[in-house]
């Protein structure tokens, strides 16, 4: 069911759950104070308690009663990319975060997207949490559509169309005096330097206890089997580069010159395997380990089941 504005906002008002538009992915919004709809995220998307959600805001007002405090560098970081694709972690007063949405953590995600009808939202609404509008395992979703198929045609949307940058924040999490990556996204960790005065390490490698518990489960993946390859003998099915030809059906990510386009249909792309019924198929992964790229390699890792 997609919703107007007056909609949505009456809803999430409600203790109800809508799946909302960002500039990433769409994600599935309840009221962070109501622990209504706080639950039901969990149980709509079947995900585990121990992995907390991002609490959205429209402006920084809105994040300063959360914390006596900010880490270094935080207001370099906020001044450069907010609003924008960059959740960042840090401790907060507890009693003001439900302990239901930082999974009883001693620390809460914070996002200020860049999309302005949900920012109009959230000034109307209060915080939001939002995890992707997926059900946790699945492909992120980058248009209606996918909510609805993983949620129902009745399933209440705010359509915001097409989500632009088509992968989710970069996450940085404050750990032991620095800005470390939490979950690599559309930001690459280079364009934290000249704000930071470093380039923030990756906790990604902390497989058993990583900082961000999302990392543990699988993620981003398709029914259909992945096969991560440059080479395709024994191929029946391919996923690569409009720009490339391939002996076999295939199916396009976009122009291999052009990451950012290839971010924005990365999801569809991999959903659209499965609405095609293929069992499986074989992923051109014939491109730079650098920038966007790096992101882009590390969803399809992780959708092949990888780790
Ligand atoms: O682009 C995005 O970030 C999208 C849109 C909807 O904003 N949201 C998103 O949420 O990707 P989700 O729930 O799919 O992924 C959030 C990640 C998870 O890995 C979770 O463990 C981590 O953030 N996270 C959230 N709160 C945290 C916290 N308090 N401490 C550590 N990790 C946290
Ligand atoms: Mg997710």
């Amino acid at each position: 069911m997609r919703l107007n504005f007056d909609e949505a906002v009456d809803l999430l008002l409600n203790d109800q759950v809508v799946a909302i538009p960002t500039e990433t992915v769409y994600g599935l919004a309840g009221k962070l104070s109501s622990e209504k709809a706080v639950q039901e995220i969990f149980k709509l998307k079947n995900r585990s308690a121990h992995n907390p959600l991002i609490i959205h805001v429209s402006s920084l007002e809105m994040i300063k009663p959360f914390a006596d405090s900010y880490p270094g560098g935080f207001e370099q970081l906020v001044k450069a990319f907010w609003p924008g694709p960059l959740t960042l972690i840090f401790p907060i007063i507890e009693s003001l975060v439900p302990e239901a949405a930082r999974a009883n953590l001693p620390h809460a995600a914070f996002r200020f997207p860049n999309h302005q009808i949900t920012q109009a939202l959230i000034e109307k609404t209060g915080p939001l949490v939002a995890p992707s509008a997926n059900l946790s395992g699945t492909p992120s979703p980058t248009l209606p559509r996918h909510v609805e198929r993983d949620f129902g045609e009745d399933f209440p949307v705010f359509d915001g169309g097409q989500c632009k940058r088509g992968l989710e924040s970069t996450i940085l999490i404050f750990l032991d005096g620095r800005w470390k990556i939490g979950r690599l996204g559309v930001l690459t960790p280079e364009v934290f330097i000249p704000h930071l005065g470093y380039l923030p390490e990756s906790v990604l490698t902390l497989k058993d206890r990583p900082p961000c518990p999302g990392q543990l489960y699988r993620h981003y993946a398709p029914k259909t089997r992945l096969y991560l390859q440059s080479e395709f003998n024994e191929a029946t099915f391919i996923v690569g580069f409009s720009d490339r030809s391939y002996s076999v059906d295939s199916l396009s990510f976009g122009n291999s010159d052009d990451p950012e386009r290839v971010a924005q249909n990365f999801y569809n792309t991999l959903r659209e395997l499965d609405e095609r019924g293929i069992e499986e198929a074989w992923i051109d992964i014939d491109f730079p380990r650098l920038g966007l790229w790096t992101t882009i390699r590390e969803r399809l890792e992780k959708a092949a089941g990888f780790y």
